[in-house]
């Protein structure tokens, strides 16, 4: 079998199928990051770093004029030295006033079959032992003892590196990290752009990009989620790439908390660009002899445009990021009770539910918020995880035996990583929120966070959520977080979050067969760390059908839409009050995990025959459009019209569609230009263009749609290779 990784005395050659990875070693001391991009036969240093002697360039050798590190292109560059760009690492001695400048210099190399786990944190994995390989470089600070692992991991069946970093104290004296990236890489793109996914609650991922100058651009969180504002992922676009053509190169941070993203671009055009736990208030203790581990990032590269990069990017997150059985399993039409009654509800209103959706073809019911406990309100009763037998006289037992009667399974809302200050668990155990004693407990949405660094605070949320998961009746866990960390350092926000993926490792790996969905406050922390964990994720707590275009959009660059939870809602829709037909709503909310987040029991018998209708049709197009790939054919940033598909793998299927977000009087003639399809097939295209006509036409002619009257319509194309 051919090998993923070449040592050469000079250089290392990583070579992904369709991506080569090349790091140089400068005087056997300094690593170099020489390529990252298109597939190369062999590297003979073409384009290696050649020193040059320049002003205000200062040299480790004093010797060499023509070698600073202020100008070599780095693979994990030293603070403190020659290099006045940003260091990825900081350790200082204790006391803490002790020098902060560091100087890792090479000491050797290892080649590992497979990929190692990375110890407490999610990641990616190999799937079957000769998948993928696996370098690691020593490098070490000769004065402190301190040793940094960085690690590389080659897939064989994608362009992807997984790169991360593990720090070893191997010297006598403690040492406190105070910045530990997981990556560092600088590159000369000229006129590169940098697109980031940033947005606020209800506005989640929006596509942004910015033109690479001097000058630095920070993506970051510190609300120790990775939030709502910022997406840990960012992509460097070459400069003439577009969403068809050119390279992109994507990097997901696999992390949920605090982070950093930075794109510095110096005096000679090159960018460094970096990414791991925020630095932020962060300052990890190292006795001799203690290690630490980053977090890892998915580097994954294609020279086919954004449309391309998120293709493969997706195929990768379901192969190797997300686990379990869910997987790859076509997931069911659901129905979750919020926006139908918020926190007033009893049995007999849950089961008029689940007796209106079962005949209409929904599949689960999950019961949200309010379930438990004195829990009326958002204002208490949060970790008190004890059915509430006034709402629920028969338990959680009685209505999981009538959703069950009714031919559906059945779901359940937890928050499980909070406590209201009004509830017993907060009366019997003060202590066990994040705080800083003497300060402020400042507090969101009534509510403060439990403290998962310490070991008796998880035991307590482990057994609380396995008394009723244990029951059996559970199909489904929508796992909530609807605040952010105050009143705490980085450092504690990183032992919360490390605390965290302890108990959903071991929640997710004791019921593998329970389908969970991640959510914060929407999507609050739509992440590759959750997505180890849970292979869904409550996309946007804005059910609009017209938002939901542009955060899907935005949210389809970087994640597939199998992990993307997507609702039909009720109309006037209660985040911005907007009416639109409930075909728009469910053409929208097609492409994702679908289900409604409404009261059925209201819809007229028209209604309810159309809404049989759409699930039926979602279920015969439901592995295409959950696991096909995604082509994004016309963006909602121009307000007027959007439009995507999803292609069957083995192209004999696919569906189109497009939303007219706003009508035109008089409007020209659309042409939708397919993507995808293999152009020698001829495909029976039903809906609204009904005909038969050859993949390559259709992808290179077009065709042509109907007139569309009245704003925040949409139509439904079905194609079937004959
Ligand atoms: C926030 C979630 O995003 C909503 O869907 C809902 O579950 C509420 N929390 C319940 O409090």
């Amino acid at each position: 079998m051919q090998r993923l990784i070449e040592v050469h005395p000079d250089h290392f050659h990583l070579k992904a199928p369709g991506a080569s990875y090349v790091i140089e070693l400068v005087r056997g001391t300094y690593l170099s990051h020489a390529h990252w991009g298109a597939p190369l036969e062999s590297w003979g240093g073409a384009n290696a770093h050649r020193g040059q002697d320049r002003a205000f360039a200062p040299n480790p050798d004093i010797t060499d004029r023509t070698l600073s590190l202020d100008t070599l292109k780095q693979e994990y560059p030293n603070p403190g030295g020659s290099d006045f760009r940003s260091p990825a690492w900081l350790a200082r001695t204790e006391p803490s006033s002790a020098a902060h400048s560091g100087e890792f210099v090479y000491r050797g190399h290892r080649l590992v079959t497979g990929k190692p786990l990375l110890a407490g944190l999610p990641s990616a994995t190999s799937r079957s032992r000769d998948d993928c390989e696996t370098l690691e470089l020593d490098l070490e600070d000769g004065l402190t003892g301190l040793k940094a692992i960085l690690s590389y991991t080659v897939f064989r069946t994608a362009p992807v590196i997984c790169r991360s970093v593990r720090f070893q104290n191997s010297g006598k004296a403690s040492l406190r990290l105070e910045r530990a990236l997981s990556m560092s890489m600088d590159f000369d793109l000229p006129e590169a752009r940098l697109l980031q996914l940033s947005g606020s609650w209800a506005r989640e991922r929006t596509v942004r990009e910015t033109v690479l100058g001097e000058g630095s651009i920070s993506l970051e969180s510190r609300r120790g989620a990775s939030s709502h504002q910022h997406n840990p992922f960012v992509a460097i676009l070459s400069a003439e790439s577009t969403e068809d053509h050119g390279e992109v190169r994507g990097f997901h941070l696999v992390y949920s908390g605090n982070f950093l993203a930075q794109a510095e671009t110096d005096q000679f055009g090159t960018t460094r660009l970096q990414l791991g736990i925020n630095p932020w208030a962060f300052s990890w203790e190292l006795a001799p002899g203690e290690s630490f581990q980053t977090p890892e990032v998915i580097l994954s590269y294609s020279a086919e445009g954004l449309g391309g990069y998120s293709r493969q990017i997706h195929r990768f997150i379901r192969d190797h990021l997300c686990r379990g059985p869910w997987v790859n399993r076509e997931r069911p039409i659901l129905i979750n009770n919020w926006e139908a009654t918020y926190f007033d509800f009893n049995e007999e209103k849950l089961s008029s539910i689940v007796q209106k959706a079962a005949p209409l073809g929904v599949e689960l019911f999950v019961l949200d918020d309010g379930w438990f406990g004195q829990r009326r309100d958002d204002r208490r009763a949060l970790g008190d995880w004890v059915v509430n037998r006034t709402k629920l006289p028969g338990g959680l037992e009685g209505i999981a035996k009538t959703t069950r009667q009714a031919g559906m399974k059945f779901g359940l809302w937890f928050e499980p990583e909070m406590v209201s200050v009004d509830s017993d668990l907060y009366r019997a155990h003060p202590d066990w929120c994040i705080h800083e004693e003497g300060r402020t407990r400042s507090e969101g949405r009534s509510q403060l966070v439990l403290n998962l660094g310490r070991p008796e605070v998880r035991a307590h949320v482990i057994q609380s959520l396995k008394l009723i998961l244990d029951s059996g009746s559970i199909d489904y866990v929508k796992w909530d977080s609807n605040r952010h960390l105050t009143e705490c350092d980085g450092s504690t926000a990183h032992r919360h979050m490390l605390g965290l993926y302890q108990v959903l490792e071991s929640i997710t790996s004791a019921y593998p067969e329970i389908l969970f969905e991640s959510c914060s406050g929407g999507g609050g922390r739509f992440d590759a760390g959750m997505l180890y964990y849970m292979p869904q994720v409550w996309t946007s707590d804005n059910t609009d059908a017209v938002s939901r275009l542009s955060i899907q959009w935005g949210t389809s660059i970087a994640y597939p839409p199998a992990t993307m939870g997507a609702h039909v809602s009720a109309v006037p829709n209660h985040q911005v009050g907007r009416m639109t037909s409930v075909k728009m709503r469910a053409d929208v909310a097609m492409t994702g995990a679908f289900g409604y987040e409404l009261d059925p029991v209201v819809f007229s018998p028209e209604e309810a025959r159309e809404v049989q209708d759409l699930n039926a049709w979602y279920k015969a197009n439901r592995r295409t459009l959950q696991f096909g790939d995604f082509h994004r054919l016309k963006s909602p940033a121009s307000h007027d019209a959007a439009a995507w598909m999803s292609v069957a793998p083995d192209k004999t299927r696919a569906v189109a569609f497009w939303f007219q977000i706003m009508a035109r009087a008089n409007a020209p003639q659309r042409v939708l230009r397919l993507k995808g399809l293999d152009p020698r097939k001829t495909y029976r295209v039903s809906g609204a263009c009904a005909g038969e006509w050859s993949g390559s036409e259709l992808m290179g002619a077009g065709i042509r749609l109907p007139d569309l009257h009245g704003d925040y319509t949409s139509i439904r194309l079905e194609l079937q290779a004959n």
